[in-house]
């Protein structure tokens, strides 16, 4: 079945809840056994055993996504930065290497810097362009190379098929940030990454009222993610996982508005005075676009702006007096939003050299001309503070 379909049916078990269509919310820190002997042979992360390890509502949010990704089980936690580092926390240890991409997601870079260090694992950031070249950095401590794919606050595309394979060739395991596409516009699993890790926050919850994150791996690596992951004690809660699913329901539909709106701004922006560069693998111009064609089925609403140099004050008018675009963090919610960003400051392996102001947009679900009126008369305020 096709995406769209999988996503309205995925993790339903309507018979189980006397013919209700969405699971309910269960909460739980107990669940009881009917005798010893049943408790005593619980197996760890099988089905029910306590609440930290999940509830039918867990449950039933963990079966669509790993059935949307192709995976073999997918595991809900308490934030995106969750699935993102636990994974890491779980499979690496003192002596280790790990191959991060430098357009990574900043927290992210800092659990590695500074966490991962603390315990003696070593990083090296890589060129998100690398492609295959990545296996000259391969060492013969390196255990896993990590992607993000479109970069954070840049937005490059990485080979993620090439990647792959030169660590497939070490025995290097790899672990994708594939949030920016959902599990609808990127399938990492079936291009040979072992784990895929999500912010749910983001699209999939798609309307700025929950934190949540998922990982999703193949079978081979499962038990020790899982495994390792638990230990930290970050479960999503139940009430977070029904939002998901609820947000699940309609993010085939809602990607789909995100996208058309966000190319006709993109374009229209990419043709302003004011504007350097748009950074959207979705344009044809952008650097990323070939392999954007080649491995995605479509793009999401968010991409960044690289302003021709203004100062400071400018960037602030025109941003501080937008009235559809908020400030704010996060994004993939219904609503757009524009932050100024600072590519600079993280990045080690390639510098970001760009002399222009860099301002990161997400595309909501309003009318696309209401959006570029109100960034028309952004840039008009820039023009005149600049
Ligand atoms: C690419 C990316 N990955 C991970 C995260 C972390 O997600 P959360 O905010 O749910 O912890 C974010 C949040 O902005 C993000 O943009």
């Amino acid at each position: 079945m096709h995406d769209a379909t999988l996503v309205t049916t995925a993790g339903r078990d309507p018979e189980r809840h006397g013919g209700i269509v969405n699971p309910p919310v269960y909460r739980a820190s107990t669940i009881l056994a009917p005798t010893v002997a049943e408790f005593e042979s619980r197996k760890p992360f099988v089905g029910l055993s306590y609440g930290r390890a999940g509830t039918p509502t867990t449950f039933a949010f963990e079966e669509a996504i790993a059935e949307l990704e192709g995976g073999y089980r997918a595991i809900a936690l308490a934030s995106g930065l969750a699935a993102m580092n636990l994974p890491l926390a779980a499979l690496l240890r003192a002596g280790d290497h790990l191959l991060m991409v430098d357009s990574c997601y900043g927290p992210t870079r800092r659990f590695c810097t500074a966490t991962l260090a603390r315990f003696g694992v070593r990083t090296t950031f890589y060129d998100p362009r690398i492609g295959t070249a990545i296996a000259s950095l391969i060492e013969p401590e390196t255990r896993l190379v990590f992607l993000e794919s479109p970069g954070s606050l840049t937005f490059e595309v990485q080979d993620v098929p090439a990647i792959v394979a030169a660590a497939r060739a070490r025995g290097v395991l790899t672990m994708i940030d594939a949030t920016w596409a959902t599990p609808l516009l990127l399938k990492p699993l079936r291009q040979g990454v072992d784990i895929v890790a999500h912010a749910v926050t983001k699209y999939i919850g798609g309307h700025s009222d929950l934190m949540m994150g998922v990982v999703t791996t193949t079978e081979a690596v499962h038990d020790r993610v899982r495994a390792g992951v638990y230990e930290f004690g970050a479960p999503a809660s139940p009430e977070d996982c029904w939002l998901a699913l609820r947000g699940l329901r309609t993010l085939d539909a809602r990607l789909e508005r995100h996208a058309r709106s966000a190319l006709r701004i993109a374009t229209w922006l990419q043709a302003r005075p004011e504007v350097a560069r748009v950074l959207y693998p979705a344009l044809p111009s952008d650097p990323g676009y070939a392999l954007w064609q080649r491995d995605f089925n479509g793009a999401s609403g968010l991409f960044g702006v690289v302003l021709r140099p203004c100062p400071t004050a400018a960037v602030h008018a025109m941003v501080d007096g937008l009235r559809l675009f908020g400030i704010g963090a996060s994004w993939g919610g219904y609503e757009s939003l524009c932050l100024v960003t600072h590519p600079e400051r993280f990045r080690t392996a390639v510098p970001w050299t760009e002399p222009g102001p860099v301002l990161r947009l997400h595309v909501g679900l309003e009318d696309p001309d209401d959006l570029i009126a109100d960034l028309e008369a952004g840039l008009a305020r820039l023009t005149a503070a600049a």
